[in-house]
């Protein structure tokens, strides 16, 4: 029987630092679904091979952004939460999808062109069709809803074209056409120093991002050094003042206060009122899920053991699909 509840299914690179911006963009979010979703979040570790990565490093990577999805509060009884690698239907799916893509699609997605503009001597076929295991990762599991950020909205929408070209060839009802999800707070966080740029986890400007695990002292001096706007009045206007606006947004978000309370609890104050107490918000905020983490990383057995069990759950489902697509698209069914 098809679960009941709507299926929600997002994921993460695995490259960089997951930041404060993770936090509050997404993985807050997530928290809030899981009980009234059919969540799936996994670790899109075969994504982050599209750039070079240090195997030992990626290794470990791995391993921490798994550890922080649990100490953020992701619960792996009520989520499936597992690594896209140990599901190998993802690629095989992508490459049925490959085969649908035109090529032209892929050479119109932003994210391809802006990485192939920094990674110069890296432009690789993987970088190019990433939509595509992009969109093996979404249609493998019929997720309804998949909240993704603005970057991500031109990769969904090829996805759904792809549904619709699966369609014309093989006929309707096998993969579901998935919707974005626009949550409900819709939080952007900027970066610190820069907050026209959205906070990025590739950041490689240590100033510009507060890492999830990073310790107290050092998220105190980044978020008191962060740039801010000129005069001094605290308002939220990110036109005019994206500065001030971006540790309001912050604050907001973690305090659970609107931006008139804070508005008004900030009157006639200076931006060094708004920094010290956000520092010290955002410091007690992450605090529990560092101590978590640290305790978590300490025993890789159960780590093992957790993406183990969110793997087989997950390639229950994705089994089912892929099985469908085979014999759609006319292979032979392999017999026991
Ligand atoms: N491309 C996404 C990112 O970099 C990660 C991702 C991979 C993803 N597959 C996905 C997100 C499927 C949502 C659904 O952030």
């Amino acid at each position: 029987m098809p679960p009941m509840k709507k299926t929600i299914l997002s994921g993460s690179t695995v490259t960089g630092n997951l930041t404060l911006g993770n936090y509050i963009g997404a993985i807050n979010n997530w928290r809030q679904l899981q009980d009234d979703y059919d969540c799936l979040y996994f670790l899109a570790d075969l994504h982050a091979l599209t750039v070079h990565q240090d195997p030992a490093i990626l290794r470990e990577r791995i391993y921490s952004f798994f550890a922080q999805y649990l100490a953020l509060g992701l619960d792996p009884q009520k989520n499936i939460i597992f690594a896209q690698s140990h599901v190998h239907e993802h690629t095989e799916l992508s490459w049925i999808l490959t085969c649908l893509t035109p090529m032209g699609a892929l050479n119109r997605m932003t994210q391809f062109k802006e990485k192939s503009a920094k990674h110069t001597k890296n432009i690789n076929a993987g970088l190019f069709t990433y939509p595509t295991l992009m969109a093996a990762d979404i249609l493998l599991y019929q997720a309804d809803l998949v909240p993704v950020g603005e970057d991500q909205k031109q990769h969904l929408e090829l996805c759904r074209d792809l549904v619709g070209t699966f369609e014309n060839h093989y006929g309707k009802g096998l993969l579901k056409m998935p919707e974005p999800y626009i949550g409900k707070t819709g939080a952007r966080v900027m970066s610190l120093q820069d907050p026209i740029k959205k906070m990025s986890k590739s950041d490689e400007v240590e100033k510009n991002f507060v890492a999830v695990i990073e310790d107290p002292k050092s998220i105190e001096k980044k978020i008191k050094s962060a740039a801010t706007d000129s005069g001094s009045e605290i308002r939220f206007d990110p036109e005019m003042k994206p500065g001030v606006s971006n540790l309001l947004t912050i604050y907001s978000v973690l305090a659970g206060k609107s931006m008139a309370e804070l508005e008004a609890a900030y009157a006639g104050k200076m931006y060094g009122h708004l920094k010290v107490d956000l520092a010290e918000l955002v410091v007690e905020t992450l605090r529990p899920a560092r101590e978590r983490y640290a305790d978590l990383m300490k025993n890789r057995d159960h780590l093992d053991q957790l993406l183990a069990s969110g793997a087989a759950r997950a390639q229950v489902r994705a089994q089912e699909t892929l099985k469908k697509v085979y014999q759609a698209v006319g292979l032979v069914p392999r017999k026991a």
